[in-house]
């Protein structure tokens, strides 16, 4: 643990999208003696009185925040979150329509063994554009009538624009679709108000992942409209969740109001960072997708490198240079933004990028790396 933590949150610059640093009272909050203790709804466990409010208040901040009319703190994972609205939004034999892994939908809602396969739910996938990363909406419209999908979900985990939700939500409503928003990937987006506003556009539910994007512990969340609270509620528990880490939520509760409070701020900065990354990466020739249509809307920008081999070989030679991404290639601004750089250190860290991919060694690369990521050593938007 030493180790790691020396390395990962000293040294290195951390890019992979689907992480991000909470602030340090997020932290006091996790380790302490709510992480110990149970609460169920039927009081049969004594002594959880300060948890029953932290839980209400946490769902008063998660409706303020997404602007919904109820909200659900206890997934324990986005994962977790969306095996939720899968169980109570459709029915055995009935369908689910989500984008393709193949086009960087999530592996967790498909048929290579995702969870629909369980509750013997048929996967039919969105039309997808490749070139525009988006989901094909004259196409999807028209799947949509022919096929008659239980659940639509949108949300992807390769996520660079906002998904046509308000384009699709007749079609669902004459085909007797349900819609959910998987935001896990751009929950700290849509909760600083940037993105797109899945609520208000035509879905039923978001959920997600709290750690990615938002700034939060790792964990899960939904939120809804009103209308299908007391089912969600009511799958959830004791289906689904049973003890839901009340450390996690109380930490949860401090990472919603931070979002509150400065979430606008760090949702503009996080996307101007993720613009000015991938602007300077495809200066630099680095290919990155989208480049005719402006990048990116969020905090990811994803690298147009196919060859598996090559995948591998420059994302290792980049951790070997301190400089950490996933094997997508996707990379994304949320540390960064949260140590506080902006779109000028952006093209510095984009400047060591280029270098590794033109092949200087690594360990050249490496001490410039970590030089950078010391120059930003507080945590911001707390
Ligand atoms: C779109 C999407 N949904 C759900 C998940 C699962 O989230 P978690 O890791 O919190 O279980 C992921 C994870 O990467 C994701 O990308």
């Amino acid at each position: 643990m030493g180790k790691h933590q020396k390395w990962r949150a000293e040294e290195c610059l951390n890019l992979i999208p689907s992480e991000n640093l909470t602030s340090h009272t997020v932290r006091q909050l996790l380790s302490g003696d709510m992480g110990h203790r149970y609460r169920a709804d039927d009081r049969f466990y004594k002594g959880a009185r300060f948890m029953d409010e932290l839980e209400s208040l946490g769902e008063k901040l998660a409706c303020e925040v997404f602007g919904a009319d109820w909200a659900s703190l206890r997934p324990l994972s986005g994962h977790m979150a969306d095996m939720i609205a899968v169980s109570t939004l459709t029915k055995p034999g009935g369908s689910i329509l989500t984008v393709n892994p193949g086009d960087g939908g999530y592996p967790g809602l498909s048929d290579q063994a995702g969870y629909p396969t369980f509750v013997n739910v048929r996967n039919l996938y969105f039309p997808f554009d490749s070139e525009r990363m988006n989901i094909d909406v004259e196409k999807a419209r028209g799947m949509i009538e022919d096929e008659k999908p239980s659940l639509v979900v949108f949300g992807q985990s390769f996520f660079l624009f906002p998904h046509p939700v308000r384009a699709l939500v007749d079609a669902c409503t004459s085909a007797g679709s349900r819609i959910a928003f998987d935001g896990s990937h751009v929950l700290g987006l849509i909760a600083g108000g940037k993105f797109q506003k899945p609520l208000e556009e035509g879905a039923e539910l978001i959920l997600g992942s709290t750690h990615k994007s938002l700034f939060g512990p790792q964990g899960g969340i939904i939120v809804g409209k009103r209308g299908c609270e007391s089912e969600v509620k009511g799958r959830q528990f004791p289906g689904l969740v049973d003890n839901a880490h009340w450390n996690r939520v109380a930490a949860l509760v401090w990472a919603l109001d931070e979002a509150r409070r400065v979430g606008g701020k760090y949702a503009v900065q996080v996307i101007t960072n993720s613009k000015a990354l991938a602007r300077a990466l495809h200066e630099g020739g680095v290919p990155v997708k989208c480049s005719e249509y402006g990048f990116t809307e969020s905090h990811q920008t994803i690298l147009d490198v196919k060859d598996q081999k090559e995948i591998e070989g420059f994302t290792q030679r980049l951790e070997d240079a301190n400089i950490i991404v996933d094997h997508g290639i996707r990379i994304g601004t949320c540390e960064a933004t949260r140590r506080g750089m902006k779109a000028q250190d952006m093209e510095r860290v984009a400047e060591l990028i280029v270098r590794v991919y033109k092949g200087e060694e690594p360990s050249k690369v490496r001490a410039k790396a970590t030089k950078l990521r010391r120059e930003f050593n507080r945590i911001l938007y707390t």
